[in-house]
């Protein structure tokens, strides 16, 4: 039998006290404001305001609850299998710069757990990339060839520290780990004062970059700034047609509690298609908790998002001898065609907007690089890797991925709306979601486990394609471009900034 999933939340979100930053009711001036509350927004924040900047941080819900607060939370160069590919595609420059910039990233976080004094059980680990097939194991032995080659800090390990056999891995040493809201929340605590200040549960609508740039939230209120950046997941503008040079992904996550003389000394991850990602991090009451992730697949593609938990969970118990799953959850992430994020201007026109996106499932590292390049790039200071990021570069549109992303997008945008007339919304079952017909209209339906049925529409205010049902979340995602929203219609995820039309019943 498999192991009994507990508390369907992150780990990260429940073992920190919520925040409580006002929403933002009047117009205000300031340098620079940041829009979106996770590491990257908030590092950037915090490294303007060390720099003498006065900032004002403007977040659509809390600090830390998105990608941020769902993530394994490991700080590491090690992308799984990347350099090989990246002195491929990219040549030996560039993948020095990714590796040099990640790098340099986990040293940034470190110097601002100790100058800062935060408290966020950041250790040092060793990261590995094992494998447990014969032919991928020729591709670890790749990585190690091409990592070794770039400088960085990579060996070829025979004996991995894991309790099941595997065939090799790479390893990069001194890497680190460490719970990510309680790193938000202590660098938000800061920001937030003399002069900058943090602003929760205001969503920006728009923003004009017309002189000062003029940024627009929900209550009509404005807020006049020198500069504007952008780190909302995927930017909510969309200029620089970032939904279409990223896809979205989902990613799931469970948190299995144990002794603390069992955690694990090192950070993992496999190869293949079927790949885990495998850490421990400390809990508050002396414990630890083991994390497994994995069944990762685009927004809006699967249909079977409850079993994904279900197989983390049977792996679990086969590994690590689980009997009960304390918690569960999933992530998204958006994910660039040449695997590097997009850091710097909206557009090559825009000079007072800019964005970072497309971190590429490794948001930790590439978020902390991405601040430190939009520092140097506010503070009119050259930096050594921004060629590689620029968010301006010219876009691999004509890779298979990304030629294949956009025609599943095209065809989703037509073909979901062609398809003919589906159930009427009365025949939605107690807990099911389901797409349904009323007249000529698709709906989003959902009934509710007391019966009562919750109708939106079901086309996304984004740019109009038809959500998907993800019976794991109860949530309607966007196959598009990943905005969620609720059963209400209710916005989960952008780039969507309003939310699903209401359907009366
Ligand atoms: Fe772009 Fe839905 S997220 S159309």
């Amino acid at each position: 039998m498999s192991p009994h999933l507990e508390a369907h939340q992150s780990f990260w979100i429940a073992s920190t006290l919520p925040s409580t930053y006002p929403a933002l009711s009047q117009d205000i001036v300031t340098d620079v404001v940041v829009v979106g509350a996770g590491l990257a927004g908030i590092t950037t924040a915090m490294l303007l305001k060390r720099a003498g900047k006065r900032v004002v941080v403007l977040e659509a819900e809390r600090v830390g609850q998105g990608a941020s607060g769902h993530t394994t939370a490991k700080v590491t160069s090690l992308h799984q299998l990347k350099y090989h590919d990246l002195i491929k595609n990219k040549g030996a420059d560039e993948a020095q710069w990714y590796g040099e910039s990640n790098q340099a990233a986990i040293e940034q976080m470190a110097k601002l757990v100790k100058e800062e004094q935060i408290d966020c059980d950041f250790e040092r680990k060793d990261a590995y990339t094992f494998s447990e097939a014969p032919d991928l194991l020729n591709q670890v032995k790749d990585e190690v060839e091409a990592a070794q080659s770039l400088g960085l800090p990579a060996t070829f390990e025979r004996q991995v520290p894991l309790s099941f056999e595997t065939l090799g891995a790479i390893k990069f040493s001194n890497q680190a780990q460490f719970h990510p809201r309680k790193y938000l929340l202590a660098l938000a605590a800061k920001i937030d004062g003399d002069g900058s200040h943090v602003f929760e549960q205001t969503r920006v609508m728009t923003v004009d970059d017309d002189g000062p740039v003029h940024v627009r939230i929900q209550n009509g209120c404005t807020i006049t700034a020198q500069d504007v950046v952008m780190t909302t997941n995927l930017p909510i503008l969309d200029q620089g047609l970032y939904f279409a040079k990223t896809y979205p992904q989902r990613s799931y996550l469970i948190g299995i509690k144990m002794a603390a003389k069992h955690a694990l000394n090192g950070m993992f991850i496999g190869t293949g298609d079927k790949y885990r990602s495998i850490r421990t991090t400390p809990m508050d009451d002396g414990s630890a908790l083991l994390l497994i992730g994995g069944e990762g697949h685009k927004v809006g593609e699967a249909d079977d998002t409850p079993q994904r938990f279900e197989r983390l969970a049977a792996y679990a118990q086969e590994r690590f001898g689980a009997t009960q799953i304390d918690y569960y959850w999933s992530s998204q992430d958006f994910v660039s065609f040449d695997k590097v994020p997009y850091v710097g201007s909206l557009t090559p026109v825009n000079q007072h907007i800019y964005v970072a996106t497309g971190f590429s499932l490794w948001g930790m590292s590439n978020s902390t690089v991405a601040a430190m390049l939009l520092r140097d790039r506010l503070l009119g200071q050259k930096n050594p890797w921004a060629s590689l990021y620029d968010s301006t570069r010219s876009t691999p549109f004509m890779t298979t991925a990304s030629l294949q992303n956009n025609l599943d997008v095209g065809t989703r945008w037509v073909g979901d709306r062609l398809k003919g007339l589906f159930d009427s919304p009365q025949q939605t079952e107690p807990g099911a979601g389901k797409l349904a017909s009323q007249g000529i209209d698709k709906v989003a339906a959902y009934r509710d486990e007391a019966g009562e049925l919750h109708q939106v529409s079901a086309v996304c205010p984004h740019l109009g394609c038809i959500v998907a049902w993800n019976a794991a979340e109860k949530s309607w995602d966007c196959p598009c471009h990943g905005s969620r929203f609720d059963v209400e219609g209710q916005i989960l995820h952008g780039p969507a900034v309003k939310p699903l039309a209401a359907k009366d019943a």
